[in-house]
């Protein structure tokens, strides 16, 4: 039996005992063993059927049976605060965020980068890294503020999640749906990513126009796991984001106790090295929405509220062409981030697990030196290899938190410095 069903977003039925799943109806009178019929709901109960996305779960006790939730102050970065100043028109980045403390889970070793929108809003995105060294044991984190992605980039995940387990390496991704209960494991002894929080509307794969019916990430990639359980009564604590803070209860059981389930609503693992990139064959470069890997759409056609971007390992053969990123100003904000290796627009500086931030209308492109070098670049093909980058691009500006405001890089204006003038006679 295979661990993983592959495909996007597809109506999956899965049972890790044998007759718990109903057959022709999703909550029987008496469902077998006396397991809880429950549905979650990812997306309005009345939503198009083709975004229509919910699953059914049948669990060994009821999600309804639980003490009254309380503040929770473990997690001293995360969640936090993006004070009240005026955000200033600047460019930022981040080195990697040193780790709280050597003896913190995934949860309490999250530090919250960048946050735009309010969770009751259902719309924006959160950025947050996170540098864990210990297993979660006897809790479970929830995240009923948005669908939660995460970005490996030092060590694995072993994510147990209510509809199945999932291993996720750096050069993977994982997605957790929203209100799905989980606790990770640390196969490697420590960890260290990024966790991008979706408020909005789910993320998708994005249409493909012109492309065809190939190309970029394929549906077939996507990994959802079988239905997997545990069975345990000893205390399991809690731990739910719910609107920008955090909470805990604690059950005498575990919650990860779902037998069965079936729907499209569901967590799954991404291989990035499976992308199909595609770009330029003749001069200039098309848009970096070609690297579109999941869109998370607005109100507004074609205007993401949050677009996950790889600038993944592909050969370069335009002719006549600058071919890094050029210069621009952007009506959207980017945020991005390094898994491993070189971006190809900037020479240092920007370190795997390091963070960058051009806001709405601020001007970037490459740093002096990845311009010179491009500039004088002979053009033949080349290929940009070991490398693996990624941006959530958002319509709504980014807010760094009061913690990334005091972190982030003191000179980054600098590798926009000396500039020689063009010269016109
Ligand atoms: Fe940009």
């Amino acid at each position: 039996m295979t661990d993983y069903i592959p495909g996007f977003g597809n109506h999956v039925s899965t049972e890790a005992v044998a007759g718990a799943l109903p057959i022709g109806r999703n909550s029987p009178q008496r469902p077998a063993f006396g397991l809880y019929a429950e549905q979650l709901s990812g997306t309005a109960f009345t939503a198009p059927r083709h975004e229509n996305r919910r699953s059914w779960l049948y669990r060994m006790r009821p999600t309804a049976e639980h003490p009254a939730y309380q503040p929770y102050d473990g997690a001293v970065r995360f969640a936090r605060e993006t004070g009240d100043a005026p955000l200033a028109p600047n460019r930022l980045r981040w080195d990697p965020v040193a780790p709280i403390r050597s003896d913190v889970d995934l949860i309490d070793g999250m530090t919250t980068m960048l946050v735009n929108r309010d969770p009751g809003d259902l719309e924006g995105v959160a950025i947050h890294v996170y540098a864990a060294a210990k297993d979660m044991t006897n809790r479970v984190f929830v995240d009923a503020d948005g669908e939660l992605l995460l970005v490996p980039q030092e060590g694995r995940l072993e994510l147990l999640t209510e509809l199945g387990r999932i291993v996720v390496a750096p050069g993977q991704i994982a997605l957790i749906p929203r209100g799905v209960k989980f606790r990770a494991l640390l196969p490697d002894g420590s960890a260290k990513g990024y966790a991008a929080e979706n408020y909005g509307a789910l993320f998708r794969l994005p249409d493909l126009g012109p492309i065809g019916a190939n190309g970029l990430a394929n549906p077939r990639d996507f990994e959802t796991p079988v239905a997997w359980y545990e069975d345990c009564d000893e205390p399991v604590e809690v731990v739910q984001k719910y609107m920008g803070s955090l909470w805990s209860m604690t059950l005498d059981h575990s919650p990860l106790d779902v037998v069965a389930w079936h729907g499209n609503l569901a967590p799954w693992r991404y291989d990035l090295s499976r992308f199909n990139t595609i770009n330029s064959v003749s001069f200039d470069h098309p848009d970096p929405s070609i690297f579109t890997v999941l869109t998370s759409p607005s109100d507004v056609p074609g205007r993401a509220n949050a677009d996950f971007v790889i600038f993944p390992p592909r050969w370069m053969v335009a002719e006549d062409t600058f071919r890094p990123p050029w210069f621009h100003r952007n009506v959207m904000s980017e945020a991005m981030g390094l898994i491993t290796g070189a971006y190809d627009a900037k020479a240092e500086g920007f370190r795997p697990g390091g963070i960058s931030l051009h806001n709405l209308m601020s001007g970037h492109g490459p740093d002096v030196a990845s311009w010179q070098g491009a500039s004088a670049a002979a053009l033949k093909p080349h290929k940009i290899d070991g490398t693996m980058a990624f941006m959530l691009e958002s319509c709504w500006p980014y807010r760094p938190t009061t913690f990334a405001q005091e972190h982030a890089q003191l000179d980054y204006d600098a590798v926009w410095n000396d500039f020689p003038k063009a010269i016109l006679s």
